[in-house]
């Protein structure tokens, strides 16, 4: 157990790691340790304060969190468009498709409120939303550590900041720039190399779906129509197939799915296990194991975290 729970640690701390020297990469430079040291040396604290409260609520949010930092780096780097609210309706990032299912804009909106009051003016969206995701999977961590009755030293990392935010957010954008559950590995390679990203990049930030959720409405084309004849994937292991699909009913009814599934409430290799197995939900996922170093480090990330 000691073990296994050591091997998790290791591998959340380089997920997160890599995860978020990935998408600061598409956020530019200019960004510093302690940006706010001076202007407003509490908004770390308070944002963290804020997020637990949410956590505490809603344990699901955590993974919200880190999604909504990801769909805002991709779309014009890491500046928070993906929160402002159209000039015209339906118009702006959030009305995307990919991004109607994004939460959490409430309690980012909580974090910059509280900030506000200590610091009014000082600290931007695009920090606020870089420090959620952090702060969001580090509590999910300590929830798991704490569960496990194991005291692992609670291991984090600095999240560099100085972000500005936009003023411009376009849903044509967004659809332009996120990447599809429905991409095969050419696509996704272009697509994370389109943003300065590494295969291995898209290996490693891929697992950031060891959490959270996804609809039937979403994998309703990999059960029940892969290629328009009422077939479904055969990439997706038989029986899981079966298994989903008595939960998920044709055309996309059904309950909310996890992502990693008996798995997605803490960071842990289950995820690429489950992709190895054929037993990745999303397309995306699956695609994974079609371009041999995307699938050797699959491979590697299910055995052994990376060094
Ligand atoms: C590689 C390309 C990716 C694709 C195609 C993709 C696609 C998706 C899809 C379709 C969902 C489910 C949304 C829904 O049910 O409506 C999802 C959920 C999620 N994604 Fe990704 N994603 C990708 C990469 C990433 C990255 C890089 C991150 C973060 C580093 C991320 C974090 C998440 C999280 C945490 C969830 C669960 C959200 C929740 O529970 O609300 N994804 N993703």
């Amino acid at each position: 157990m000691a073990v296994q729970t050591r091997v998790v640690s290791i591998f959340f701390i380089q997920l997160v790691l890599l995860a978020v020297s990935g998408l600061n990469r598409v956020s530019g430079a200019g960004l510093q340790t302690g940006f706010y040291d001076e202007s407003c040396p509490e908004a770390e604290t308070i944002a963290l304060k804020t997020i637990r409260q949410a956590i505490s609520k809603d344990g699901t949010i955590a993974a919200a969190l880190l999604r909504l930092h990801f769909h805002d780096c991709f779309v014009r780097g890491c500046e928070a468009s993906v929160l402002l609210d159209a000039a015209e309706e339906g118009d702006a990032e959030k009305d995307a498709s990919s991004n109607l299912s994004l939460r959490g804009y409430d309690v980012i909106d909580d974090v910059k409120s509280a900030i506000e009051k200590s610091c009014p003016g000082v600290v931007s969206c695009a920090d606020i939303l870089a420090l959620a995701a952090r702060d969001a999977v580090r509590l999910l961590r300590m929830v798991f550590v704490f569960l496990l009755y194991f005291q692992t030293g609670g291991s984090s990392w600095k999240v560099e900041t100085g972000r500005r935010d936009g003023r411009i957010s376009l849903s044509k954008e967004a659809d332009e720039n996120l990447p599809s559950s429905n991409f095969n590995i050419a696509q996704l390679k272009q697509n994370f190399v389109f943003k300065g990203l590494t295969k291995k990049d898209l290996v490693v930030l891929s697992g950031a779906h060891t959490i959270g959720v996804t609809s039937c409405l979403v994998i309703n084309d990999r059960l029940y129509n892969f290629t328009g004849r009422s077939d479904t994937d055969p990439a997706l292991d038989p029986t899981f197939a079966s298994e989903l699909k008595k939960k998920c009913k044709p055309g996309g009814g059904g309950p909310v799915l996890e992502l990693d599934q008996g798995s997605s409430t803490i960071s842990d290799a289950h995820f690429y296990k489950a992709v190895r197995q054929n037993r990745g939900l999303l397309t995306s996922d699956a695609a994974l194991l079609n371009d041999p170093l995307t699938l050797a480090y699959v491979k590697r990330q299910s055995t052994s975290p990376v060094k």
